[in-house]
């Protein structure tokens, strides 16, 4: 994807463009891009040079808060073309129908999302803790023999894109819709069932962690654990992310190996998403 300071270098002038933020999604046809106090004034002529450059792209929306709450979400502001915010997004051969506004969705995830799917063994069964619209579920059952992905979200909207999610990509009996609480379906409904647990909820992993272990099957398995670490440039956040999870491990009497770790992304200034591949033998 083109960088945003690129392509309005005939737009803006450098000084305006020093104040403008580098990136932005593409999220089907609609382009989502971020507004310092500085840049708002000039917000519409981005938007438009996106959408000229972007032939594809239909609404250009600005996001005007962090991501907040337990759903993940973020507040958008309309700046151009058509008024929506549910767009379908294409990534790894799947389809997803999301509403931008009401649900927690990133394109920055298709990596991970595709690299998780490449892991997974025949007939494997899977909880995902914090499925979101069921992208990585969806990926992962299109591009692997897996037997059942259980897909927990706490935001219904979330859910009922999964559902329309799960007809239009056909994994309907592969990919398993849950509402609620992953802590209680987990207790209730799904322990010791799974092969491999996905935790894509940074802020309440840790916290989640006991959760997925229950949710493993008795002969163990693969826990996928996303978190959000500080470090500085002399400080690694994967071995800071693997000394929380060791230290919280250790407290619940379990054997495992940390075996894999990666920085997903970056997410502001020696903030970083990273993933730990956590192998677990009960
Ligand atoms: C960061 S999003 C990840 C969504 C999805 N996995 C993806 O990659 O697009 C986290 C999701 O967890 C859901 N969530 C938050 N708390 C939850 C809980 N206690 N149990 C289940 N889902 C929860 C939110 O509604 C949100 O959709």
């Amino acid at each position: 994807m083109k960088k945003l300071k690129e392509i309005l270098s005939k737009t803006l002038s450098p000084e305006e463009i020093s104040y403008i933020y580098g990136s932005y999604d593409i999220v089907g046809d609609i382009a989502i891009i971020r507004v310092t106090e500085n840049s708002k004034k000039y917000s519409q002529r981005i938007a438009e040079t996106i959408m000229r450059v972007h032939k594809n792209v239909k609404t250009v929306l600005a996001q005007t808060s962090p991501v907040l709450g337990d759903f993940r979400l973020r507040k958008l502001e309309h700046l151009a073309g058509e008024k929506k915010t549910v767009t379908v997004h294409k990534e790894s051969g799947c389809l997803f129908t999301v509403d931008v506004e009401k649900c927690y969705f990133s394109p920055r995830l298709f990596y991970e999302r595709k690299r998780i799917a490449e892991l997974v063994k025949n007939k494997e069964t899977i909880v995902n803790m914090f499925a979101g619209v069921g992208c990585f579920s969806i990926v992962i059952a299109k591009n692997s023999n897996v037997n059942k992905i259980y897909s927990i979200d706490l935001n219904p909207t979330a859910v009922q894109y999964m559902q329309e999610n799960i007809r239009i990509n056909r994994v309907y009996g592969k990919v398993v819709a849950l509402e609620g609480d992953a802590k209680e379906i987990v207790q209730k409904s799904l322990c010791a069932i799974a092969d491999r647990v996905l935790m894509p909820l940074p802020e309440k992993a840790l916290e989640y962690l006991p959760y997925a272990l229950i949710a493993l099957k008795n002969s163990g398995g693969w826990i996928h654990y996303y978190a959000f670490e500080h470090a500085t440039k002399e400080e690694n956040p994967i071995e800071k992310g693997k000394a929380k999870v060791a230290e919280r491990l250790e407290t619940l009497n379990t054997n495992f190996e940390i075996q894999f770790g990666r920085v997903v992304r970056a997410t502001g200034p020696n903030w970083y998403q990273i993933v730990l591949d956590i192998s677990v033998k009960k």
